[in-house]
């Protein structure tokens, strides 16, 4: 297995800053990039807002916050990656431009760099295609909220290693996180399972058999989610969940993961949930 001490994240958006601040918070010295120097800034101010609301929560104390911060530099250029053991990407959820970071990073980094996408439904294998380094690319994809949510799903593409697996592994375990294995098949483990019982709810709405209130109740009560399957929709990002349906139905080619005619109406709108401020629900933004 190979020793991991300094961490790039690629983009500073709602999962790179979580990635971040749960990486130095588990003692990885962490390089935060972004393409936008506002996207860096807000990112960054809202991990030291973050550290400090743990503060006052009593979640840590202040020297320790202080010392996560101190290990957490944010660079507006990728050829600063070059000193990391392994780099995280979170960028835009995009094929070229995942591909082109991937590209970048190979000529970038030394050759012990492991390389690993945030990634929650583009293949591992064709992301790994873009470098000279497919056994050192692996998926690792985190929750939203990243320091909230427990699990990070691995992904083993068709040419990852057995010791980047095992390093990526261990790296989520010491952020604390429980790390499942999964194969490179469109939308891996959790979004197989997930997206489709998002567009299932958005059939539900769209054929009327109950208000987005009501299904969402009664997922909530009757099936004790912290959240219901639109609002986690809005949450997600209605563009993000159509995506991915596509990804499903494309991947595998079955009618069953068809995205629903409303969930594209939305995002045609520009309801794109909590982000835009409107989605199933409303939102102040
Ligand atoms: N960053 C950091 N911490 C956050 C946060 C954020 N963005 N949002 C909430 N939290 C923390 C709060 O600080 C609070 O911490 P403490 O309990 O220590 O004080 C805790 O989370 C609970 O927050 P709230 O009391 O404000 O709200 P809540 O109890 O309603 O919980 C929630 C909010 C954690 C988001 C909860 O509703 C939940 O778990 N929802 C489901 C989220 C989920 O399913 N995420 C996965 C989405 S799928 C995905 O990410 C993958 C993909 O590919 C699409």
């Amino acid at each position: 297995m190979s020793e991991i001490k300094t961490i790039g994240v690629i983009g500073a958006g709602q999962m790179g800053r979580g990635i971040a601040q749960v990486a130095i918070q588990s003692g990885y010295d962490v390089l935060l990039f972004d393409a936008f120097t506002d996207g860096l800034n807000k990112g960054v101010s809202f991990i030291q807002a973050q550290l400090n609301k743990g503060i006052e929560k009593g979640k840590w104390d202040k020297a320790a916050a202080e010392a996560a911060q101190a290990r957490l530099r944010p660079v507006e250029e990728l050829t600063a990656l070059k000193i990391c053991d392994l780099v995280v990407e979170a960028a835009t959820e995009n094929k070229a431009i995942k591909f082109d970071i991937f590209a970048e990073l190979d000529k970038i980094c030394p050759p012990h760099t492991i390389l690993a996408s945030n990634t929650s439904s583009i293949s591992i294998t064709e992301i790994a295609a873009n470098t000279s380094r497919p056994d050192k690319v692996a998926g690792m994809h985190f929750m939203n909220p990243v320091p909230v949510m427990k699990l990070v799903e691995g992904i083993k593409g068709l040419e990852t290693s057995a010791d980047t697996f095992a390093t990526v592994r261990a790296t989520a375990e010491k952020m604390g996180k429980t790390f499942i294995a999964a194969r490179d098949i469109a939308g891996f483990a959790v979004n197989r399972i997930l997206m489709p019982m998002i567009n299932e709810a958005v059939y539900a709405l769209y054929e009327g058999i109950a208000s987005a209130e009501d299904i969402d109740t009664a997922m909530k009560l009757g099936t004790n989610q912290p959240m219901g399957p639109l609002a986690l929709a809005d949450f997600i990002g209605l563009d993000t969940c159509l995506a991915i349906m596509e990804v499903l139905h494309d991947g595998l080619g079955d009618t069953k993961y068809r995205p629903c005619p409303l969930l594209k109406q939305y995002v045609l709108a520009g309801r794109m949930g909590k982000k835009s401020g409107k989605g199933f629900y409303e939102y102040n933004v």
